[in-house]
């Protein structure tokens, strides 16, 4: 990380070479977007998403420019804004359940139980709740498992190390089959039953019903389920830890959001649809946390033609590398970089400026954004009020290990000691009735000067 944050002291756009490998990486905010927003020239590509592509099949994440905007357009219902309302309740539930065991002085290894509460939300999401808890915990294996060792795999050009039967490899394999399996398993006992309405269906309807979407076929329905569970649990579950990490180490930060927590809440146990726009420090947090430790820190494209960047000429083929962690810790937008500051995105003395919001780039930009990011900052927010609502979170004794980047960046195993917090809210039984329709969530006023198509500010 030291290394990433050392290269914008040598130029906009820095030519890397690592053996015979070269890749250049761009380093100024307004040629990210430039990058970003012209994904026929810079599309994804390069061994970071042949790999991915090996274990995710051509699914939104992957594919092509040319493929991409028909998958975008099925997959994209589904993560709007109404959708989203539909949704709070349920991540509100799952969050609430997910810390109501807890007991006072208790080891909780922060990161798993994210994990744990992440996958329990993206498997309703996507297949409703047709996971049962030895499954959901097989899926949270092996995504743990597949993350850990796929970041090898994206970096290292060459297939052999990988072949060979070391148990980490077998591993790998292993937890790569698991989840495939419980992929078709979910998918063929769907067929079966009832239709139903979430992300499943809205597949197989359009596999089934051909039209516009004539294209799905059975083997993309697979891998755009794999890609979401892929990039929909990990993700978030790193943020949410990062947060109670970081907050744990920024006692001022942490007795804000309490005390905005205590009153928007007033004793009731999770936050609801309503709350989310009355929960800004809350979302402050969040958002200077995906600034501080953005769970995707590093990605590629390749140029699809000759082009020129920053005065330099990148021949067709050429790897170019984005960091949205180098971004935002380049203290030419951030002040202070390391400094954990959620008042940076609210507005006061330290509200970021202008500058900032292009360089916050959390969730990427153009068309190629986050498909999740309003889902992911809901999601987020809600999982972070309804603990801190009900608990304090404390790092063990000792210093705090610094995450070890992998195909993410954040703590993927942090023990920290639950106290409960006083006046804890009463445990409510799970309501019911997630996925109805409900009203669109209110937009919160932007301030124009600041707000960017960053996909934070317009989540
Ligand atoms: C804090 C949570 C998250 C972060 C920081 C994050 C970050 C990102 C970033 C940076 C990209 C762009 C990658 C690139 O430029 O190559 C991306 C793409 C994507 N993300 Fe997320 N993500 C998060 C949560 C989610 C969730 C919850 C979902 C779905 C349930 C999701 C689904 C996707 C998809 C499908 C894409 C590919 C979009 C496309 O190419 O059209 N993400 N995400």
């Amino acid at each position: 990380m030291d290394f990433l944050n050392s290269l914008p002291a040598r130029g906009d756009l820095v030519e890397l070479r690592l053996g015979p490998l070269r890749a250049w990486m761009v380093c100024h905010p307004e040629l990210v977007h430039r990058m970003l927003m012209d994904a026929r020239t810079f599309d994804k590509g390069g061994s970071q998403y042949d790999r991915l592509r090996a274990l995710m099949g051509d699914g939104v994440v992957t594919c092509g420019q040319e493929a991409h905007r028909r998958q975008r357009r099925l997959l994209q219902p589904d993560f709007r804004a109404s959708r989203i309302a539909d949704y709070t309740e349920l991540m509100g539930e799952e969050a609430e359940s997910a810390c109501r065991e807890w007991r006072a002085g208790q080891e909780i290894d922060i990161s798993a139980a994210m994990m744990a509460l992440m996958t329990r939300v993206t498997s309703r999401v996507l297949f409703s709740d047709s996971l049962d808890d030895t499954t959901a915990a097989q899926v949270r294996n092996s995504l743990s498992t597949i993350v850990r060792g796929l970041f090898i795999r994206t970096v290292v050009p060459v297939d052999a190390p990988f072949r060979v039967p070391t148990p980490a490899n077998r591993r790998y394999r292993r937890a790569v089959d698991r989840l495939h399996g419980i992929i078709d398993s979910v998918i063929a006992e769907r067929r079966r039953g009832a239709p139903r309405d979430d992300l499943l269906g809205t597949l197989l309807r359009s596999a089934r019903d051909g039209g516009e979407d004539a294209e799905v076929t059975e083997q993309e329905v697979h891998d755009q389920l794999i890609t979401l569970l892929l990039t929909g649990v990990e993700a978030p579950a790193l943020c949410v830890a990062s947060a109670f990490s970081l907050l744990a180490q920024h006692p001022d930060a942490e007795r804000r959001l309490h005390s905005e927590v205590d009153a928007v809440l007033a004793g009731q146990p999770r936050p609801g649809l309503d709350d989310l726009s009355r929960l800004a420090y809350t979302r402050a947090a969040v958002t200077e946390t995906l600034r501080h430790s953005p769970p995707g820190w590093l990605f590629t494209r390749v140029t699809t033609r000759e082009t020129e960047l920053a005065g330099c000429r990148l021949p067709q083929g050429a790897t170019v590398l984005y960091s949205p962690y180098l971004l935002h810790h380049d203290p030419a937008w951030f002040p202070s970089p390391e400094v954990f500051l959620p008042e940076r995105w609210l507005p006061g003395p330290e509200q970021a400026t202008a500058a900032s919001h292009r360089a916050m780039l959390p969730f990427a930009t153009g068309s190629r954004k986050c498909l999740g990011n309003a889902f992911a900052m809901a999601e987020a927010t809600v999982a972070v009020a309804a603990i801190a609502s009900r608990w304090r979170l404390h790092h063990l004794p000792g210093p705090v290990g610094l995450p070890r980047p992998a195909v993410t960046l954040g703590p993927r195993s942090l023990p920290m000691i639950c106290e409960p917090r006083s006046g804890t809210p009463v445990s409510t039984p799970p309501r019911t009735s997630s996925l109805t329709p409900r009203a669109t969530v209110t937009s919160r006023a932007q301030d124009p000067r600041t707000a960017g198509d960053n996909g934070v500010d317009d989540a």
